[in-house]
């Protein structure tokens, strides 16, 4: 047992700012760069925000448990939210909420109505998209997309007829989970259009306080981390656990520093691990999953959930819980590693075997381009610093190896005892919860299943500005209908800096 106690009963004097920062605009940069904000959502049950003035509305965002992009579909252009997805590859949109198994969550959004667009042209092929939590049914349409100033057109579209558990439509960033191209995906036909050089993007979601999270296609934007971008390569297919094509990196270690500054470290470890932002919680090996858990103390485990409670306090701590990746570090502050959710402070982690997983409650402190031209992952620590953004060429090594503008975090000091996190342990939880656990939680989607499509779609057809004829394929998609009201939508966050 680690002798790490992370007490609510030691809590030092809050160190977290309340930002009250404006959601940012979508500027357009240098060439090829498009920049979306990204906002954290809440899930259905949860209080519906409309303002993020004061404290009180900040602690509640951190209840947000999926990221989404604003997106504009169709001509004229509707604009919906879509949950933002790099563990699946496949966007498509939801309109069908009679169909959603809550469909008071999925008519909190937006949707789509296709009867009002003359850009679209029905494919004929229709697709079961298979995730973590849930499924969705799709037809695949051709639409005009509009994502920050880039607009895309004849992009392959899913209008969902049928959904389980997802109540809004996702846009899908990860390469296809069987490594078979069926079709051209978002990041593609962005390139093939000579909207973006490479099929690179990089996301910066922030931490819960900081509203300020963007998706950058073409680009990067050196005002939101600290020091180098380190280099990691992809996992190849056939390298990955279960042969599923994912954005896997390997995981070199993990850590926990105190709020006195003091760390202690794994072994060398070599862990896969993908980044998946539509995960809220990070999926790790069960021996870690507990090393974390251990490092806390009055942790109340909950057999039917895998959740660990920890004290509410925990979160206006310093310290982290610490990714290493070869040289680089990446510390995920408390706050951000602990989702609060319906009153309750929980663990970011839950155990997982098959396909480790670093989703949202590690995504929130890192600063990730993800190259797929080239099967490279480039991180940092994330900050907010500024905006500068430098365009991602095309070729080989096409991110730009510039350092981050913002300040170093403070070194922290390793206790003397060497490698002192142990994840070789096995551990029985000692304290089990007892109370309600948090229900009806909209999660993020989580990893899609691997699939190959039913039919070959057709060549993608002209532009000609003629709609109509194409439309009469998706008549059983909702349309019309109650006006889309978009609430819950909030924005994370506080200067974690
Ligand atoms: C989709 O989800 C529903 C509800 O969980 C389930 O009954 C159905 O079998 C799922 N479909 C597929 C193809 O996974």
């Amino acid at each position: 047992m680690l002798p790490l106690l992370l007490a609510a009963t030691s809590l030092l004097a809050p160190t977290v700012a309340v930002a009250s920062q404006p959601r940012s605009a979508v500027v357009a940069g240098g060439d090829g760069i498009i920049r979306a904000p990204v906002n954290a959502i809440a899930g259905g049950p949860l209080p519906k925000l409309r303002a993020r003035q004061n404290k009180v509305d900040v602690a509640n965002q951190k209840g947000g448990t999926r990221y989404a992009v604003d997106i504009e579909v169709g001509t004229p252009a509707q604009k919906l939210t879509l949950i933002l997805d790099t563990g699946s590859p496949d966007t498509w949109i939801n309109p069908a909420c009679d169909t959603a198994n809550v469909p008071a969550d999925c008519r909190t959004f937006s949707r789509f109505d296709a009867t009002k667009s003359s850009s679209l042209k029905d494919t004929g092929v229709g697709d079961v998209l298979v995730y973590g939590i849930g499924n969705a049914t799709v037809e695949y349409v051709y639409e005009t997309l509009k994502i920050g100033s880039a607009k895309i057109t004849n992009q392959v579209v899913g209008i969902a007829v049928e959904s389980h558990n997802i109540p809004l439509g996702i846009l899908g960033m990860s390469p296809p989970v069987n490594g078979v191209n069926e079709y051209s995906y978002v990041l593609d036909t962005m390139k093939a259009q000579g909207l973006i050089k490479s099929r690179a993007f990089s996301l910066d979601l922030r931490g819960v306080d900081n509203p300020n999270g963007a998706l950058i296609f073409g680009g990067i934007d050196t005002g939101k981390y600290i020091g180098s971008l380190a280099k990691l390569p992809m996992l190849s297919q056939a390298n990955t656990p279960s042969g599923a094509d994912r954005y896997y990196v390997t995981m070199t270690g993990v850590g926990v520093t105190l709020p006195d500054g003091t760390m202690a470290k794994s072994e060398t470890l070599s862990v896969p691990v993908f980044l998946d932002s539509g995960a809220t919680f990070s999926h790790l090996p069960t021996p870690i999953y507990q090393a974390f858990a251990a490092s806390f103390s009055n942790t109340q485990y909950d057999p039917e959930s895998g959740y660990y409670y920890v004290p509410c306090g925990v979160t206006e701590l310093d310290g982290s819980v610490d990714f290493y990746f070869g040289g680089k570090t990446i510390r995920v502050p408390l706050n951000d590693f602990i989702w609060q959710v319906q009153g309750r402070c929980i663990l970011g982690v839950l155990p997982n075997d098959e396909e480790p997983t670093l989703g949202d409650t590690f995504l929130r402190a890192a600063y990730v381009v993800f190259d797929q031209d080239n099967r490279e992952i480039h991180i940092a620590q994330a900050a907010d610093c500024g905006t500068n953004l430098v365009a991602i060429g095309s070729g080989a090594n096409p991110v730009p190896s510039s350092t981050g503008q913002c300040t170093a975090l403070p070194t922290p000091t390793n206790t003397g005892k060497g490698d002192n996190l142990d994840v070789t342990a096995t551990r029985v939880p000692s304290n089990t919860f007892t109370g309600t656990a948090p229900t009806g939680v909209g999660l993020g989607p989580g990893p899609a299943q691997s699939k190959t499509m039913s039919a070959t779609l057709g060549s993608a057809p002209q532009a000609t500005g003629a709609g109509g004829a194409g439309k009469s394929g998706v008549g059983r998609v909702e349309v019309g209908g109650v006006a889309a009201v978009v609430v819950g939508v909030v924005n994370m966050a506080v200067m974690m800096v």
